[in-house]
């Protein structure tokens, strides 16, 4: 019997451990799902302070001091142990000088200023323990540019195990390396030239990881194709076209366990596509908590999201006016970038009555919106994937979405009522402008006002099914094509 392959994925966010976005959910479920496909899978990520403090896992010391050089610089770090869930181990690499303050990657919406040092750090001291783990790796299936330098590093170290493999989850950070850092870096020079990392006079450690990796993984068979375009490209798009041959795009999966309306431990109601009382009481608990009273029967609209500029909020309040003017309610939770926690707040202004922003991360109430709005919103410059649209399907909530990346792959735009039932499961729109958000808001809003289609809706998109099995058995089968050659 052939002996079991060895996963290692190493991340800058794993849920519960950490988290900013949708990285830490997918690199927080996709190891149980690879368990499943019979694959040993362990996480590896920062003992970021925040993880050390929350205690969501029990972690205990190795003992291992790992001792790292950068430039002329020598950094001590050291190595913890847990387990994310039973059976899957969880390794953290701990660093008082840079691991050890409050944000993953900034203060207050400034990044840190040693980001490429600190994640650096990280990479080597990835290939540093990997002797030291339970089970050494066949393939590291490294997550974006944090960790895009153990690519090159393991060509360098000369291994035949293990064998790496890179998901850009977001090709829009770069990782970039000032020229008067590449020192610490630990490369030969000629990794820095224009096959290798060097991005216009600077370094990417985005492209580090797309350019040394025997594998590429984007996370959605149309982000593949954007990412190849100059406007999807950020820069990149001649590089990925040249190793497109490795190049394939599996969507994420959802972890049902914790995204089920009939189960959530967060919401005040459970409901399901059979008896949908639960996902009203949600709605009118959601409304009294954020006093938006007398609401009820209004469209209820929200959005979940980090803010930055990817995120299309520049979209949603210059067309606020408009939104409010069809009567619907909307509430917008979202952390990030201070220029666009100022402009959600702005909105609330003019808007008293029908709107509320939250500002803050806050997983209690991501899941309170999702099950007790009518509609979502995810109006994107681009989207990698997406999982709020997939959560919001799950729980009945209809996705008004533009359609590029895995927003496109994932929502089916209402062509119609069908004679044969409706099994579309929401609104897209393509031109990032203004007025097309708000002719297909309306769109969504005229079927919202014929209640029998839009429950037709609604159940349709709650017997989507985008759990973790199918993307990855699409993992499986492409670790075995990178261990077989
Ligand atoms: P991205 O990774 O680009 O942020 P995704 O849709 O893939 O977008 O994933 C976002 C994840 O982060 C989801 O789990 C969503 O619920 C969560 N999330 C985003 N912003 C917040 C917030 N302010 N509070 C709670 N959860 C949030
Ligand atoms: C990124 C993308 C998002 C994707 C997530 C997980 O943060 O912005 O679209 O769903 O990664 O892959």
């Amino acid at each position: 019997m052939p002996s079991k392959k060895h996963i290692l994925i190493a991340s800058p966010e794993v849920r519960p451990l950490a988290q900013t976005g949708g990285l830490a959910d997918v690199a927080g479920s996709l190891p149980a799902a690879l368990v499943r496909q019979g694959v040993e899978t362990a996480v590896i990520m920062p003992a970021y302070q925040s993880v050390l403090q929350n205690k969501a896992i029990r972690l205990k010391e190795t003992g291992i001091r790992l001792v790292i050089t950068q430039a002329d610089q020598i950094i001590e770090g050291f190595l913890l142990h847990g387990e994310l869930t039973p059976g899957i181990p969880a390794y953290l690499i701990g660093c008082d000088q840079f691991f050890n303050r409050p944000g993953l990657y900034d203060c207050d919406g400034i990044e840190y200023p040693d980001n490429p040092e600190r994640f650096t750090f990280f990479c080597k001291a990835v290939l540093q323990v990997l002797p030291h783990l339970a089970n050494y790796p066949d393939i590291i299936l490294a997550n974006d540019w944090q960790t895009g330098l153990i690519m090159p590093l393991l060509i360098i170290q000369g291994l035949d195990r293990p064998r790496g493999v890179f998901i850009i989850h977001n090709q829009g950070y770069l990782g970039l390396t000032p020229h008067d850092k590449l020192d610490i870096l630990g490369l030969p020079p000629h990794f820095n030239n224009i096959d290798g990392l060097e991005y216009y006079g600077q370094s990417s450690l985005l492209k580090a990881g797309i350019v040394f990796s025997r594998a590429l993984v984007t996370v959605s068979p149309t982000y593949a194709k954007e990412i190849q375009t100059p406007e999807g490209g950020h820069g990149l798009d001649g590089t990925i076209r040249h190793h497109a041959e490795k190049l394939r795009g599996i969507l994420n999966g959802v972890d049902y366990t914790l995204w089920n309306p009939k189960t959530d431990r967060y919401l005040p109601a459970h409901y399901s596509a059979r008896s949908l009382k639960g996902k009203r009481r949600c709605k009118e608990t959601l409304l009294a908590e954020l006093n938006l009273t007398g609401a009820a029967e209004r469209p209820l609209v929200v959005m979940v999201t980090r803010l930055t500029a990817q995120k299309g909020i520049t979209l949603v309040a210059e067309a606020a006016a408009d939104l409010f003017h069809t009567g619907l309610n909307l509430i917008i939770l979202g952390s990030g970038e201070p220029f666009y926690e100022n402009m959600i707040r702005g909105i609330e202004a003019n808007f008293p009555s029908q709107y509320r922003s939250v500002i803050g991360y806050d997983e209690a109430l991501s899941h309170q919106l999702i099950a007790g709005a009518d509609m979502i919103l995810i109006p994107s410059i681009y989207e990698p994937c997406g999982l709020v649209q997939l959560y919001a399907l799950k729980y009945g909530t209809v996705p008004i979405v533009r359609a590029v990346g895995g927003l496109n792959d994932t929502v089916r735009d209402f062509a119609g009522t069908n004679p044969k039932g409706l099994w579309d499961t929401g609104f897209k729109f393509t031109q990032f402008q203004a007025r097309a958000l708000i002719l297909t808001t309306k769109r969504a809003i005229d079927l919202y006002n014929r209640p029998r289609d839009f429950t037709a809706m609604v159940k349709a998109g709650m017997k989507e099914d985008f759990s973790w099995d199918n993307s990855a058995r699409q993992y499986l089968k492409l670790f075995e094509k990178v261990l077989a050659t």
